[in-house]
């Protein structure tokens, strides 16, 4: 009997949905979080047909240069900056990505993070448990509204849309957009959302929210001439990518009482974080956690594994891999 192809899976995910490849595959799955050195990616893909892999690994030309076998990759995650998929694509290689199953909890945490930041939410926690709360008083951890206020989205895709409607049929806000390209007029209305240019998305809003993919034309998309014109009672949230924001000025901003509050799910050096954004009072972190729910993320894995099953010639979607 012919061999059956051997896939690797890159980080542990849930035994029973990665048990489904056993099914086809002969399958070097990874039982502890591994921290890949890029030599080592590249040995785990040698000699495979297929991979199931996460943000951790970077593929690129150097990752894939030996692996002659490797015909699928398959991204736990929509975001897919860590592929080169140009490169995957010129040695004839299928890579898919996870979109539709994580765009309500990821639009949950990006609302939680928006909340927390106009809110002072963590910081009044830090407050209390340094036990400087002395009475209730008046002006204690002032913050800004986030019902009728005017929310901006940067990236009006699937999350986008979905924040979008948090701030609209929940909050009573003023819902702008920008995008690289304008939405269709149904789903605007369902959103209740107006397009802008860039700039009025930077004045206008006093809760902006970047939910745009990364890449290299994306990167820094809101630097220190961005931050400048925006209010200085605004707050901003990236549930995106890190490298969307210049974090040096960021810090500039925040500490200069130029912008009022962030709250960053997503940082530039994941998982270093920049010490000077560590040292401010007014920024909420978490540690990149926007999908992080029990059911998403059993959907994402259950989703990966059938889009590498599917891209390898098995399965209900043979000869149709989503992209
Ligand atoms: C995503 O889905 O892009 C998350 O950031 C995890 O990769």
């Amino acid at each position: 009997a012919e061999p059956r192809p051997r896939v690797w899976v890159s980080q542990p995910l849930f035994d029973d949905i990665v048990g489904r490849l056993g099914e086809y595959f002969d399958v070097d799955a990874t039982a502890e979080v591994t921290a890949w050195t890029p030599v080592q990616v590249a040995e785990k893909l040698r000699g495979v047909a297929g991979a199931v892999v996460t943000l951790n690994e970077r593929i690129g030309p150097a990752e894939i240069a030996q692996a002659h076998g490797l015909r699928a990759v398959a991204n736990v995650g929509v975001g897919y900056d860590n592929l080169d998929v140009e490169a995957l694509h010129a040695r004839g290689i299928v890579a898919t990505n996870t979109p539709d199953v994580l765009t309500e909890t990821t639009a949950d945490l990006g609302f939680a993070l928006l909340l927390a930041a106009a809110r002072r939410i963590t910081e009044g926690e830090r407050w209390l448990r340094e036990g400087r709360w002395r009475q209730w008083s008046f002006d204690t951890l002032l913050g800004h509204d986030v019902h009728g206020a005017t929310l901006g989205i940067l990236g009006m895709g699937r999350i986008g849309q979905a924040i979008a409607r948090r701030g609209a049929h929940g909050f009573g806000m003023r819902v702008l957009y920008h995008n690289r390209s304008r939405l269709p007029a149904g789903i605007e209305s369902n959103c209740r959302a107006a397009y802008v240019d860039f700039d009025t998305l930077l004045r206008e809003s006093d809760h902006l929210v970047l939910v745009l993919p990364y890449s290299p034309q994306t990167r820094h998309v809101i630097d220190a001439a961005a931050l400048a014109k925006m209010k200085p009672t605004a707050t901003l949230t990236n549930v995106a990518r890190g490298g969307l924001v210049d974090e040096d000025a960021l810090a500039d901003a925040l500490a200069g009482g130029r912008l009022a509050a962030a709250a960053l799910d997503v940082f530039e050096g994941e998982p270093r974080v920049n010490p000077r954004l560590l040292a401010l009072r007014n920024i909420v972190l978490s540690p990149h956690v926007g999908s992080a729910s029990h059911a998403t993320r059993r959907a994402m894995a259950a989703l990966a594994v059938d889009n590498l099953v599917a891209a390898l010639g098995h399965g209900p979607r043979a000869g149709d891999p989503p992209t």
